[in-house]
């Protein structure tokens, strides 16, 4: 598999994550709708110890609906709770909200139970990189809190902001790489745009949602690039989109990349509508 993080990168990052889980009662994890599988991050089931975890499925506003409640009902046999969040509606964010503080008392309730006193349970944010862990640490503050970047080693001094009178919630993100055990899941961040496209070639990430959407939603492709349901050949796919949109070389060609990046920025933009590229039994 070509893809990799650098280890030591993805070691202090899991290091740093493991410090910080130290303060928390309980995480939430974020992970993509239009991929919840592929944008989990493997190495937080074991870092967890037992640590409550609600899981939020973010950018539901761009993921198939139908696919997004099997995956909440997968996620639910497995004994979690998680929710599908669109981060600029208000309601979801209440959701979030109320969600955290069920996943948190039975915690608290124990705590209590043990002779602690009564307190807010403490939280933090984790994911993987561009999944909307700062929008939501900021939806959930009702301010703008300073983006860290996804680099392990920036670390500033960690502050508590008070969600409502709910819960507290760690200022920076807990920051996992995702583990691409199989090609697949490389191409499936890719095509959401959650790796940068320097690491697998763009025409390739086009050609792999070209031919997703070919199986799954030929009917966007037809009504956004005129394609013909019925054509096969990938270089006549690009050849029709290239020309509908006017990306020719000087010669009359069509100029690939253009097209693999227009087809990328369509699907990730949610201009080919609501897609998911995994199902929870895939
Ligand atoms: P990170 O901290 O996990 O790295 O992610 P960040 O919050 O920076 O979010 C990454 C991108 O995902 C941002 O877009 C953000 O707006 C977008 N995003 C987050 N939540 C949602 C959601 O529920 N729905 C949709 N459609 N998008 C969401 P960006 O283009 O990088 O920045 P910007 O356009 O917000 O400036």
């Amino acid at each position: 598999m070509a893809i990799q993080w650098f280890p030591g990168h993805m070691a202090k990052a899991r290091r740093q994550v493991q410090e910080k889980l130290k303060l928390v009662d309980f995480v939430i994890e974020l992970v993509d709708a239009r991929a919840p599988f592929s944008s989990q991050n493997p190495m937080l089931h074991q870092i967890l110890n037992n640590k409550p975890k609600l899981v939020v499925l973010m950018k539901s506003d761009l993921a198939d609906p139908l696919k997004t409640n099997q995956w909440l009902s997968h996620f639910k046999e497995q004994g979690l709770k998680a929710i599908a969040v669109d981060v600029k509606n208000n309601k979801d964010i209440k959701q979030v909200i109320k969600s955290a503080n069920e996943v948190a008392k039975d915690k608290m309730d124990r705590l209590i139970r043990k002779g602690v006193r009564p307190r807010a349970p403490r939280a933090m944010i984790i994911g993987i990189p561009n999944v909307g862990k700062s929008t939501l640490i900021n939806k959930l503050a009702s301010k703008k809190v300073a983006k860290t970047g996804d680099r392990p080693g920036v670390t500033t001094a960690q502050q508590w902001i008070k969600v409502k009178k709910d819960f507290e919630l760690l200022d920076t993100p807990g920051i996992l790489w995702p583990k691409f055990n199989e090609e697949i899941i490389g191409y499936r961040l890719a095509a959401i745009g959650t790796i940068k496209d320097q690491i697998l070639s763009l025409q390739d990430i086009a050609i792999f949602a070209l031919e997703f959407l070919k199986e799954n939603y030929p009917e966007r492709l037809v009504e956004r690039y005129q394609l013909d349901k019925t054509e096969k050949d990938m270089e006549k796919i690009f050849e029709t989109i290239g020309r509908l949109r006017g990306t020719l070389e000087s010669g009359g060609g069509v100029k690939n990349e253009k097209v693999a990046e227009i087809v990328l920025q369509d699907l990730r933009q949610g201009r080919l509508g609501p897609i998911t590229l995994e199902d929870p039994n895939s």
